[in-house]
């Protein structure tokens, strides 16, 4: 029998590349091997999102849509929404009974994301709870693996604290889950800083082949490349970390030498990379570009997915609430 696979987003709205090769490739190459299920963390979302919710449906939406034309197929995996399966907001309250508030203080994350969101009112009970929601969507499905990043892991083993001190008080009812930890690299934005949406250096899945081509060319380069006849350095490169992703291993060891030698410009080199990109992520675009305007289609799919979701959390909580004694 495959593990089951268990694994969120929250809903931040269009991907980028960098969400695409750190994440989703992942998850599509995941469909095979195990028992996917693939969730919306829309309640996720709430906890530092609560003052302003008008943007999350349309997040949800355009996120959804990056998910099924890179390749997320609904037909091998379970895709669907967690606030469309209520089941994680009772499995989160009962988990809140016996999580030590301690463990969730402790979390490196807390204090991290309170610090570096000082604009937003982070000193919420569900903020603090943060990692007993992601335990609840875990076991909630009896999930033995989870693919996450780095920064997920503290989560990851509160939730297998939490894991263990419920089995421990009621009875053996949940397998105690473990991450899939996958070795991503973090892709570097138009500015050489990482790639991420609110730093506005981010080359987006949806976006058109022209706009990939416009951002590339403005994409940073070696700084010691001052003129056209300075030798350049790949490996300082910013723009050459997406190289690396989509120009073919060939042309990568014409362009290292005629880097170092000078006898390739930037603008030339760029241009290479941006028909690269574009050639690769034609035909996913030209999917999402369909599926967008196919009516209902999204809504139709995590619905869908949702029930049958909740067909699974059901039996889970019929034994958790017999586990429980209520
Ligand atoms: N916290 C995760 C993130 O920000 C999203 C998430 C919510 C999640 N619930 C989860 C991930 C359960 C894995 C399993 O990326
Ligand atoms: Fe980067 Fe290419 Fe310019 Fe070298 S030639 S610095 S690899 S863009």
């Amino acid at each position: 029998m495959k593990q089951r696979v268990v694994s969120g987003m929250r809903p931040t709205g269009r991907l980028h590349v960098g969400h695409y090769h750190g994440v989703l490739e992942n998850w599509v190459k995941l469909q095979d091997e195990f028992d996917c299920f693939f969730f919306v963390a829309d309640w996720h979302s709430l906890t530092t999102e609560y003052a302003d919710t008008a943007a999350i449906r349309d997040n949800i939406r355009e996120m959804v849509l990056d998910w099924v034309a890179f390749g997320l197929d609904p037909a091998k995996s379970l895709v669907f929404q967690q606030s469309l399966v209520s089941h994680h907001a009772e499995l989160n309250l009962i988990l809140s009974m016996i999580t030590p508030v301690s463990w969730l203080e402790r979390c490196p994350t807390y204090k991290e994301m309170q610090e570096n969101l000082e604009a937003k009112d982070l000193s919420t009970f569900g903020f603090l709870g943060y990692p007993v929601l992601m335990t609840a969507d875990i076991i909630l499905y009896k999930a033995t693996r989870v693919p996450v990043g780095q920064d997920q892991l503290p989560h990851l083993e509160i939730a297998r604290e939490i894991t263990r001190r419920f089995n421990h008080l009621y009875g053996q009812v949940f397998p105690e889950p473990e991450a899939l930890l996958t070795e991503t690299p973090k892709l570097l934005g138009l500015d050489g800083r990482k790639m991420s949406k609110s730093y506005g250096n981010s080359i987006y899945l949806s976006d058109t082949a022209e706009e990939t081509t416009k951002k590339v060319l403005s994409m940073m380069t070696d700084p010691a490349r001052v003129r056209r006849a300075d030798p350049g350095d790949p490996d300082v490169c910013v723009a050459f970390n997406l190289h690396r992703i989509y120009v073919p291993r060939e042309k990568l060891e014409e362009i290292i030498p005629a880097c170092r030698n000078a006898s390739i410009g930037c603008v030339e080199c760029k241009r290479i990379l941006a028909e690269c990109m574009n050639e690769r992520l034609a035909p996913p675009r030209a999917r999402r570009g369909e599926l967008a305007t196919a009516p209902g289609c999204v809504d139709d799919l995590l619905l869908d997915g949702s029930r049958r979701a909740s067909l699974v959390s059901d039996a889970v909580m019929a034994d958790a609430r017999a586990a429980l004694k209520i």
